[in-house]
């Protein structure tokens, strides 16, 4: 069969399959109609056609440089914390909403681009491919080595140099943008998780209220949260502060308190520890007054106030961290010091 007949639509029938059902007696119950004479594009006959979809392919993957190029300065130059209007999105972080559309437009011009020089330059001959089994045959192997040297002449690859060179462009450019975002593997954060906001003289404030927190604010049985004096939920770190910040405090009866720095580094049996369990960081919320657990909620980690917060049950690998607190001179309880290790998790087992 030549390939004149295939692309003229003269071909035999199949004996099984898809082109008719065949009959016990091997005869065909239907003839096979073979394929469509082919039907030249615009593009086949005019020159100028092709020309025209030529630089409309290149307009594309031009078009995905231009955008992966604007991904990487909006990641080097757009503040993370910038809020835009947009309509009709609304209010919208700016750097994620400019790299979600530069790389959404990178990306879809170089699909279109290829779309476009598919349907429009390339061959448009349609090809039967007949099924084999598996294992091909050397001579199947010769004609699909002969059929891809075929493709890539039809794909006008070696003569259509503008196309091609744009292409790779697009296509070369397109991973930077990944490699950029490497940038947000660092920096290193040093001793900053080893740090809060606590220190000598920050008074504990109600996080509730957002007043001061006196001695007789804090009663028998209650548990209250407390934040470092100065920080505000509308500064712009509040989350990333209250998450190695948060502190809660009870009242024990001193003598109930077994752990004898724990009763030195509060006031009068009060006494503060962190919030956040050193399992993998949940905020603790589940206080029972009776024998001064706490829970957290996540896994079930319990830790004994009474007794230096240290783990009773659960996954968590470490007591709560205590922070050192007094009396200021207006009557306000105070802090004497930041944390003395780290809070939340056990990172790096705090090496
Ligand atoms: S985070 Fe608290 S027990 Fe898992």
């Amino acid at each position: 069969m030549s390939s004149d007949d295939i692309k003229g639509g003269n071909l035999p029938d199949r004996p099984t399959g898809h082109s008719g059902e065949v009959e016990e007696t091997g005869t065909p119950s239907f003839p096979d109609p073979g394929l469509p004479p082919h039907q030249p594009r615009r593009q086949d006959i005019d020159e100028d056609a092709a020309a025209r979809s030529e630089r409309a392919i290149a307009f594309m993957f031009t078009l995905s440089m231009l955008a992966t190029i604007g991904f990487i300065a909006s990641f080097v130059v757009i503040d993370r914390t910038t809020i835009v209007h947009i309509w009709p999105f609304g209010h919208v972080n700016a750097l994620n909403f400019a790299l979600g559309l530069t790389l959404g437009v990178a990306l879809f011009t170089i699909g279109a681009g290829a779309v476009h020089w598919a349907r429009t330059l390339m061959s448009g001959h349609e090809i039967p491919q007949e099924r084999h089994p598996i294992a091909a045959s050397p001579e199947l192997r010769q004609q699909v080595l002969a059929d891809f040297a075929e493709g890539a002449k039809d794909s006008v690859l070696g003569r259509r140099k503008l196309i091609r060179n744009t292409m790779f462009g697009a296509l070369a450019l397109v991973p930077l943008s990944g490699v950029v975002l490497l940038r947000d593997l660092g920096p290193l954060p040093e001793d900053k998780l080893r740090h809060t906001l606590w220190g000598k003289g920050k008074q504990l404030i109600n996080q509730n209220t957002g007043l001061p927190i006196k001695p007789s604010d804090v009663t028998v049985g209650s548990l209250v949260f407390a934040v470092p004096e100065g920080l505000e939920e509308e500064d712009h770190d509040f989350l990333e502060q209250i998450a190695k910040a948060a502190l809660m405090i009870v009242r024990l009866n001193p003598d109930d308190i077994k752990d004898k720095r724990e009763r030195d580094w509060g006031y009068e049996g009060i006494v503060a520890f962190s919030k956040i369990c050193t399992h993998v960081g949940c905020p603790i919320s589940l206080y029972e007054s009776q024998t001064h657990h706490v829970l957290c909620p996540c896994h079930q980690s319990t830790f004994d106030l009474a007794d230096g917060a240290r783990v009773i049950f659960g996954p968590a690998g470490h007591p709560l961290p205590q922070l050192r607190i007094s009396v200021n001179e207006e009557g306000n309880l105070q802090a004497l010091g930041d944390f003395d290790e780290p809070v939340g998790p056990s990172f790096w087992e705090r090496g």
